[in-house]
């Protein structure tokens, strides 16, 4: 069975080798050359601990740890979205954004994401539950020393619930 809860502490040293992973099948040749080189363990390590309190986790059979989402709370950005590799296909993506989207729904109107254009599978995915392709935009993507601008397009959902954009404590 599927739950998605929290991250943990306990969960930060599985989260971050499973985080970068996910990233490199993802971004790999989609992404500029000093973008994929200012992303080793570390940059995974040091954003794990530091996002732990806006990750959600999937998990599965006894308590293994299946993905993540990490939310923008601020704007309502899905800022990352990763599930491991031998538990893809079976819908663990698709539970982590609506996940999300229930976060933000009621606080924010509007959620959004930025994927590189090469990532079709999860362009596929965000189509597939409703997300719609704004175009393209350049994102600030962080690194240890600064940003590293990457071409992407941004997918909005427009949430339900009022419209109202109320921020919780
Ligand atoms: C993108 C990613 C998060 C998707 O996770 P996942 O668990 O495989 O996603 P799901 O199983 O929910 O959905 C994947 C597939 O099922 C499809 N799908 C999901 N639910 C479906 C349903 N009820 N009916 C039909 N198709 C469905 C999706 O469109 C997609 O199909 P496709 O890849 O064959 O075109 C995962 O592949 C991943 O971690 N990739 C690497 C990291 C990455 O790219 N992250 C996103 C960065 S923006």
């Amino acid at each position: 069975m599927m739950i998605v809860r929290p991250a943990e502490p306990a969960d930060l040293p599985t989260l971050a080798p499973l985080w970068r992973a996910a990233w490199l099948d993802g971004h790999a040749g989609h992404v500029p050359a000093a973008l994929m080189d200012a992303r080793g363990p570390e940059h995974f390590a040091v954003h794990a601990d530091k996002y732990a309190g806006s990750t959600l986790v999937a998990t599965g059979g006894e308590g293994r740890i299946l993905g993540l989402v990490i939310l923008g709370d601020d704007d309502g950005e899905v800022v990352q979205l990763a599930v491991d590799q031998s538990a893809r296909g079976e819908g663990v993506g698709g539970a982590l954004l609506r996940a999300a989207e229930d976060r933000f729904r009621g606080r924010h109107r509007q959620a959004w994401l930025a994927v590189v254009p090469g990532n079709t599978r999860a362009r596929r995915m965000y189509e597939f539950h409703g997300w719609r392709d704004t175009g393209p935009i350049t994102y600030q993507a962080p690194t240890a020393t600064g940003t590293v601008d990457v071409p992407v397009h941004r997918y909005v959902k427009d949430l339900d619930a009022g419209g109202t954009d109320v921020r919780s404590p």
